[in-house]
């Protein structure tokens, strides 16, 4: 393990007010979000849409690293440059999930367990080889209906604390998940208890494993009401309640926390970053950053459409979430942002609607 260079490519990770890109969805669901917006979903596609996101012109002026997935890591552009050599190029630290997805929790009916340990060290190894220098394994907690189980929040916490041992262990930054999900009614008291709970038993086994703070990156949720829940908070009250439950949980030493956006609209997880981040009277001793998957491409998505005639377009829209997200960190992002983002980016359809009649011409 080099300490010092986990120490520099975490505090990279999170610097200067940019955050990470998530594009690691498996195939399994890169293909489902391709179905729902009436995309083929195809190895082709996956490469295209994948190289449409890294070849944004600018992006790394707000993305600071990417996450990746195993096909992704292996995959070229459509003229034979590597990805991982296009991210390094462009100054974006290449990532790669190493989590190999959830299985049903033997004995506790709902719950899930992540999997993902055995050859860990082999793929590390591997993965680094090839250029990525942080990982992320992502686990699940379910809320509701008597859920979760500190059986669940346990055997999650242990695992989570093991990979970030191992990713250490191979001087790879790890990025670490434990992710409340929004599904269900609970309201935002409850989430803040188990976000809680759930964190100190993360950070309890981190401890007893002798994972290094410095050399580390918490992904967690942001403390949110469920989406059936009756009384959605204010985008205030979710900032207090967030910053309160870290704050408790979450050891000063962590080189950075940044939020998954777990389904929230693009726009309701940029406002919340950004009054976490305007919460000034409250002490933060790390920096606040987003790793988005959904909340920051899914307008790219839906213009892409599968069509090459959209990248433009649709990368115009990534990097407007990402410029949004940016802003979210200093405090600055408000209703204007937003507003003039929107602006370019439908000067951005018009100016693609053109040429597209002019070819059809
Ligand atoms: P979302 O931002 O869509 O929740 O994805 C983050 C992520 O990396 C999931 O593991």
């Amino acid at each position: 393990m080099n300490a010092e260079d986990l120490i520099i490519t975490a505090a990279a990770l999170v610097a200067g007010n940019k955050g990470l890109l998530a594009m690691d969805e498996s195939n399994v669901t890169c293909n489902k979000r391709f179905d729902n917006s009436g995309i083929k979903p195809t190895e082709e596609n996956r490469r295209a849409y994948r190289e449409l996101l890294i070849t944004t012109p600018g992006l790394s002026k707000y993305i600071s690293g990417a996450i990746l997935y195993d096909e992704t890591i292996r995959q070229r552009k459509e003229d034979g440059t590597a990805f991982i050599k296009v991210l390094i190029d462009e100054g974006i630290i290449p990532g790669i999930k190493v989590d190999t997805g959830t299985k049903n929790m033997p004995g506790h009916s709902g719950e899930k367990i992540t999997e993902g340990l055995d050859g860990l060290p082999e793929r590390l190894a591997e993965y680094r080889t090839l250029g990525a220098r942080f990982a992320k394994w992502r686990t699940v907690i379910s809320l509701g209906g008597g859920l979760p189980s500190r059986a669940c929040i346990e055997a999650n916490a242990h695992s989570l604390a093991l990979y970030a041992a191992y990713c250490q262990e191979a001087s790879m930054v790890p990025i670490v998940e434990p992710e409340v999900l929004m599904e269900g009614e609970h309201t935002m008291e409850q989430c803040h208890q188990v976000t809680e709970e759930l964190l100190r038993a993360v950070f309890n086994q981190l401890y007893t494993q002798g994972v290094m703070l410095e050399g580390l990156i918490l992904k967690p949720n942001m403390v949110l009401p469920g989406l059936n829940c009756s009384k959605q908070n204010t985008v205030h009250d979710v900032a207090e309640a967030t910053l309160n439950c870290l704050l408790r949980a979450v050891p000063g030493a962590v080189a950075g926390i940044a939020f998954l956006s777990g389904g929230q609209s693009a726009e309701l997880a940029s406002a919340r970053l950004n009054a976490i981040n305007s919460k000034l009277n409250l002490k933060r001793p790390w920096p606040l950053a987003f790793s988005f998957a959904r909340a920051i491409q899914q307008p790219a998505l839906e213009i892409w459409h599968g069509e090459s005639k959209n990248i433009e377009a649709a990368q115009r829209a990534l990097l407007h979430r990402a410029q949004c997200n940016q802003f979210a960190r200093a405090g600055e992002y408000n209703a204007n942002t937003e507003l003039q983002n929107q602006q370019s980016l439908q000067d951005a359809l018009v100016s693609n609607r053109l040429q597209t009649n002019e070819c059809k011409d």
